[in-house]
């Protein structure tokens, strides 16, 4: 089989959904062009915008970066990149030591900030107390947090994240199984909110297994592990359903979102836009409540007692 683009006979991935036949250049050409062509077409970055990628070391953030780095180049944005370290031992020091790597190759400056010095407690902490609690909402909301906290401090316009295809498509069927709608409104190329920091996904178009080859046709270095408390998620049991459909079904993740962009507008009007944010009275952070969802979680372990009301004084 020779790559359809080229004439090459190295091909290297076969795209199922599309019939392509793709040799190492070809590839990645592909890969770069489509990203920076989404970018333009939802408009998520403007000439002159400090963007941060939220940079674990994975493959997905590393792409990010890595592609994002053509614009850098260009001149067309600042770039730089923000690590968050959950404190999960035997997992996250890897990902922390690759993120740098690239960060120093690329020549992209890197903020690294931490669970223990934003809230004396770190993910394994928080999942050795009692009740048993949920490791990825902890991790999720206050990952979000420092993010946005910091974003804002850094003077970022926008935080770019790694999610791909796959990770786009689990969450819609993960919120609609659940019964989340309003949610499903808020899943899209770019999460825009008064009060937080612009998120973009330039790679929620391309799926996980092409990002894994993206990263291996390109050498980058990547932590590959997964974390140790993923294995048990609602996510990894959607993961493995969606997979397992793809293979009969190519076009399924695809035929997914694109059903989804058609109702998410309609779900908008139907649920009368977003909800009015306020601030956190503890942390000043957006908040539907009088507690942001960080507050509440800290909260719930123990670990705000009379600090409540402290950014006020
Ligand atoms: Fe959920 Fe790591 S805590 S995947
Ligand atoms: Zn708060």
């Amino acid at each position: 089989m020779s790559c359809t683009k080229c004439g090459s006979e190295n091909v290297i991935i076969h795209r199922r959904y599309s019939g392509q036949h793709l040799c190492k250049k070809c590839f990645i050409e592909t890969i770069q062009k489509k990203v920076l062509k989404d970018i333009k077409k939802y408009e998520l970055i403007k000439k002159g915008d400090k963007v941060l990628v939220a940079l674990s070391g994975g493959k997905d953030s590393t792409t990010v970066l890595d592609i994002l780095s053509i614009l850098a180049e260009r001149n067309i944005i600042e770039l730089e990149a923000i690590t968050i370290d959950e404190g999960i031992k035997d997992y996250r020091e890897k990902g922390i030591e690759y993120a740098s790597e690239t960060c120093k190759k690329l020549g992209i400056p890197q903020h690294i900030f931490s669970f223990k010095e934003h809230f004396k407690i770190t993910i394994d902490e928080i999942m050795a107390s009692k009740p048993p609690r949920k490791a990825c909402t902890y991790c999720g909301v206050l990952r979000r947090w420092i993010l946005n906290k910091e974003a804002k401090k850094l003077g970022a316009d926008k935080i770019a994240t790694g999610h791909n295809l796959d990770d786009e498509v689990q969450a819609i069927v993960m919120n609609y199984l659940e019964g989340n709608i309003e949610n499903l409104t808020r899943i899209g190329p770019a999460t825009y909110s008064q009060k937080f920091v612009t998120k973009i996904k330039p790679l929620r178009e391309i799926p996980e297994k092409e990002v894994t080859a993206y990263v291996m046709a390109k050498g980058l270095k990547v932590h590959l592990e997964e974390c140790p408390y993923r294995k048990t998620s609602f996510r990894k049991k959607i993961g493995t359903i969606l997979t397992g459909l793809s293979k009969d079904h190519p076009t399924i993740l695809y035929s997914t979102l694109r059903g989804h962009e058609k109702i998410r507008n309609a779900l908008k009007k139907e649920l009368k836009g977003e909800s009015i944010l306020r601030e956190c009275i503890r942390c000043g952070q957006p908040a539907a409540r009088d507690l942001c969802k960080t507050c509440t979680l800290l909260k719930e372990i123990g670990r705000l007692k009379d600090e409540i009301h402290s950014h006020n004084r």
